[in-house]
């Protein structure tokens, strides 16, 4: 079976790797799900790997097979299986549990362990392949109707848990009702967040880099109803100047500088999810004083999110459903650049390699 694979730790070495078909009884007690892939998404955690800024092969092996994002449909079910059965378009989760107390409690998402287990990612092979195998505990089921927006389920469950997770520490407030958030980034965490906090009814901007005209990324954000910014145009202090600080900022640019530029910003008893693996070694000029004097007159919180346990992904797909009943069409738009077939494994690495600035393609590892 084919595969794609980096070797960790040398820069560019994206490649055609071999692996052999999984079986559902590689999970023990009937637990094992076998997915034929229709599509992989390939993120900037991708490239970030290709680039060898991190990640690292599972025991055994000099490679590590990429790919994190998945979509794909059951062929075949463990007796013990009861979530999904053959034939359901699913997806999968990314974490695989450590032995902390948090793993042993279905949140490897936010494990206390530093050694984590993602697949695609850290220690486990990911998706690029033509099937895989794995325990239902994982698997997630997508609606038909829903099977348009295939890959975005996993980015959409980070986005989800980030605004979750904002919300639960917000209750040592006990009364918190954002009226103005921020989302700096407009990838598609950046954009999916944008979404889910449009649900909730909150006024949100959302900033990156590229101007607003003849922008997809604006014209996503703003199909949702939120304003786009260009940092270009209007800096975080100016428009905090003229709008009003924020209550909730999602960062989600990949950049630290921004991160903490963030910061300076934001409104009293607000809050900041950072949600970036920033790989690079990029250091910053804080104004330490001012912040660290605000942050303790203004009561605010900062918190780190990454990955999304299946219950993440269950709310992520439904705020995805109502997206597309509120702004239908918009969503999709996220997918760009498709990439399609199973011949086009080597596009696909060209895309990897070489253009630095293809931040969302897909895959069809095959058709449906
Ligand atoms: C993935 C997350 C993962 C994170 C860190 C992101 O691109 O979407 O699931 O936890 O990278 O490895
Ligand atoms: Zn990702």
């Amino acid at each position: 079976m084919k595969a794609i694979a980096v070797l960790p730790g040398t820069p560019d070495s994206v490649h055609l790797a071999e692996l052999e078909k999984p079986s559902v009884t590689d999970v023990p007690a009937d637990r094992g799900v076998l997915i034929r892939v229709l599509k992989v998404g390939v993120d900037a955690t991708d490239r970030e790997i290709n680039d060898a800024q991190y990640g690292s092969a599972p025991e055994g092996y000099d490679f590590l097979v990429i790919g994190h994002e998945c979509f794909g449909i059951v062929e075949e079910v463990g007796s013990a299986v009861k979530k999904v059965q053959p034939g359901d378009y699913v997806t999968c989760t990314v974490r695989r549990p450590g032995g902390s107390i948090f793993d042993r409690i279905g949140r490897s998402d936010i494990t206390s362990e530093e050694e984590y287990y993602e697949r695609g990612i850290n220690l486990r092979h990911g998706f690029l392949t033509e099937y895989f195998v794995d325990d239902e505990e994982f698997v997630v089921r997508m609606p038909q109707g829903l099977k348009h927006l295939h890959v975005l389920a996993e980015p959409m469950s980070c986005a989800a848990k980030a605004v979750e997770q904002a919300f639960l520490a917000q209750q040592r407030l006990q009364v918190w009702e954002p009226k103005r958030a921020w989302v700096t980034g407009a990838g598609q965490i950046g954009l999916l967040a944008t979404l889910v906090l449009r649900l909730k009814g909150i006024e949100v901007w959302t900033m990156a880099r590229g101007p607003r005209e003849g922008n997809l990324k604006a014209e996503i954000a703003e199909g949702y109803g939120s304003t786009y910014v260009s940092n270009a145009d209007v800096t975080l202090h100016e428009l905090a100047e003229k709008h009003g600080k924020p209550d909730l900022i999602i960062e989600a640019t990949g950049h630290s500088g921004i991160a903490f530029e963030c910061m300076e910003v934001l409104g009293h008893n607000g809050c900041i999810v950072w949600t970036s693996i920033t790989g690079g070694e990029r250091a910053v000029n804080v104004p330490s004083d001012s912040v660290n004097l605000n942050w303790v007159l203004g009561n605010k919180m900062l918190l780190g999110s990454v990955n999304a346990n299946f219950r993440h992904f269950e709310s992520g797909i439904a705020d995805m459903a109502l997206g597309e009943v509120s702004w239908p069409g918009v969503t999709e738009k996220i997918l760009t650049n498709p990439v399609d077939g199973l011949e086009n494994y080597a596009e696909m690495m060209r895309l990897l390699v070489e253009d630095r600035d293809a931040l969302k393609v897909y895959v069809n590892v095959a058709d449906e």
